[in-house]
Parts: structure tokens; C-alpha cells; sequence
């Protein structure tokens, strides 16, 4: 089974899940020289249509609730894990029950895209397990949707992602209604740099809330043996100010720099994986199970 194109085409059918959850073209085509591209297709200037109300309306409740103090507070209640105990794989036929009914050609159940997104990577990177593996899993965070983790709104859960006590750059969507964020009134967080270092690491710097942080959580919490490159890509494969902007680069530390080249090139095959090509997921789970035995305990806290 292929996914990919040769020629990037501009099919609604490729848009990544919590994109299409919002109704947003927001397909970015990740690979260094594409940015034109991609800045095409993320055009959310033209307010004619409906979908893009919704989605900068989206933009806007995002942008004024997360704060600071309201990050702190979530990754202190979710990283508590006390939800549920569940597999992976049992999280994965778990997130079949998210429902995008704001998406019509999104009819495929979401272990599609997880399985089309690990198929197409695992083709062309045979010896990377750790990397189809990641594929994976990276969107199951947004299990944090349903009723039995809270069922946060979708400001909380999907949408690009971004740094908070430190100023908002403007490469982020819809940057104005950052005005209306209770963090844009305390000095501390309006520099470059706010209350962090240059150089200091991302992994010291505190993100928007969403399925990212919390899968991220998730896995590192529950030991994964996974290495630092799936780890980062799980936890900022939203995070499109840095991956596709080249914004808040002066956070990075040398680590993170190695590993943004692989969420580089995870990032066309999460975008792309939107085909109408069907997995047998029966067929390909001896293969997911095994890696998951690898690199997971067989019960995760969540
Ligand atoms: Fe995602
Ligand atoms: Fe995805």
C-alpha cells in the first residue's frame, strides 16, 4: 500500500484529523523548501466561508483560554493518570468513538488515519519501527474529548499549539485574539523570552494544552522505551509555529534540533495519510501489536 504523492494535490482528503475537526484547510506540507505550499493551503485570511468562521472562532476561544496558570493546572490533573487503565491498542479502537462531525469526508474510523499514517511511513522507513509505532500513537491524546477524561472542548484538545509565558509570536493563527489572553496583560511573559532561557530546551517550556502534551504524559509516565525523536513528535507534531514557521527556534536546545528533523519528516505522513486507501487493520495489527509489546507495558495508566 502507497499514500504518498509525488505532487503534492490539494485534496480535502489529506487534511490531518484536529485540522478537519475545526473544518480548516490547514494541510502543511512539510518539507523544508515548501513552505509557499503550504502557506497557500493554510490560508485563513479568506473569511467567505463558513468553515473559516468556525475555525477563527476556534482560534479565538483558544487564544483567551490558554493561559499560563491554566496549563500548569492540566498537566498537574492529567498527569495524575488516575482516568482508566487500558493497552494501547485498546486505546486505539478507544478513539474510534471521537466523533468529527464537523468533517464530511472524514467518514474513515480514526484508527485509519493512525494505521494509514504508520503504513506509509513503515514503507519507505522499513528499519524505523520506533517511527511507525509513533505514528501510531500520536493522536490518541484525543481521547481527552470523550466523556470519560472529562471531555475537555476542542480548544483544549486539538488546533496548532503553542508556548505559553513567553511572548506570542506572530506566525501563530489568528494572533490577535492573543490580545484578549489574561497572560497578554503580565509583563513577565511579553518578552522574547519570558520566563525561560534562550537555548533552554522545550522540553522546559510550557505548551498550550492539547492531545500532544497528553499523550506525551502518557507515554513517558508508563516507561515507554520508545526513543527521545518519538517522543518529540508526539508532543509537538501541532506545534506548527515551530515545525512549519520556524518560530521560538531561540528555545531549542541541540536535542531538540536533531529531533526536529524527524518531526520534519513525520509531519508530511500524518498531513498525507488522509487517502481513501483502506487498511485491514486485522491484517497489519500482528505486526502493531508486536511493536507495542516492545516498546509499551502491556497496561498503561492514562
Ligand atoms: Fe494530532
Ligand atoms: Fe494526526
Amino acid at each position: 500500500m502507497t499514500i504518498l504523492i509525488d505532487q503534492p494535490q490539494l485534496q480535502l482528503d489529506c487534511i490531518p484529523l484536529e485540522e478537519n475537526k475545526l473544518g480548516q484547510s490547514q494541510c502543511a506540507f512539510e518539507a523544508p523548501d515548501m513552505n509557499a505550499f503550504g502557506q497557500n493551503f493554510r490560508d485563513y485570511t479568506n473569511a467567505e466561508s463558513e468553515r473559516q468562521k468556525g475555525v477563527e472562532e476556534f482560534y479565538r476561544l483558544q487564544h483567551i483560554n490558554q493561559t499560563y496558570d491554566y496549563v500548569k493546572r492540566m498537566r498537574e490533573k492529567f498527569s495524575k493518570l488516575d482516568k482508566m487503565e487500558m493497552s494501547i491498542w485498546e486505546c486505539c479502537e478507544l478513539l474510534n468513538e471521537v466523533v468529527d462531525e464537523s468533517d464530511p469526508d472524514l467518514d474513515e474510523p480514526q484508527i485509519q488515519h493512525l494505521l494509514q499514517s504508520a503504513e506509509a511511513i513503515r514503507k519507505d522507513y522499513p528499519d524505523q519501527d520506533w517511527l511507525h509505532l509513533t505514528a501510531l500513537i500520536h493522536d490518541l491524546g484525543k481521547v481527552l474529548l470523550l466523556p470519560k477524561f472529562g471531555g475537555l472542548p476542542q480548544w483544549a484538545v486539538v488546533g496548532d499549539t503553542f508556548p505559553l509565558g513567553c511572548a506570542f509570536d506572530a506566525s501563530n493563527i489568528h494572533h490577535k485574539y492573543f490580545h484578549e489572553n489574561p497572560d497578554s496583560k503580565n509583563s513577565t511573559y511579553l518578552t522574547k523570552n519570558g520566563v525561560y532561557e534562550e537555548g533552554c530546551g522545550l522540553e522546559n517550556v510550557v505548551m498550550s494544552w492539547g492531545h500532544d502534551d497528553y499523550m506525551y504524559l502518557v507515554a513517558k509516565e508508563n516507561g515507554t522505551t520508545l526513543p527521545s525523536a518519538a517522543l518529540f513528535i508526539v508532543r509537538y507534531h501541532s506545534f506548527y509555529p515551530l515545525h512549519k514557521a520556524g518560530a521560538y527556534t531561540h528555545l531549542m536546545n541541540d536535542e531538540d534540533r536533531e529531533n526536529l528533523k524527524w518531526l520534519h519528516v513525520f509531519n508530511k505522513y500524518d498531513l498525507y495519510s488522509k487517502s481513501k486507501v483502506h487498511v485491514d487493520v486485522e491484517e497489519v495489527k500482528p505486526y502493531y501489536i508486536s511493536l507495542i509489546n516492545k516498546y509499551f507495558p502491556e497496561k498503561l495508566r492514562w
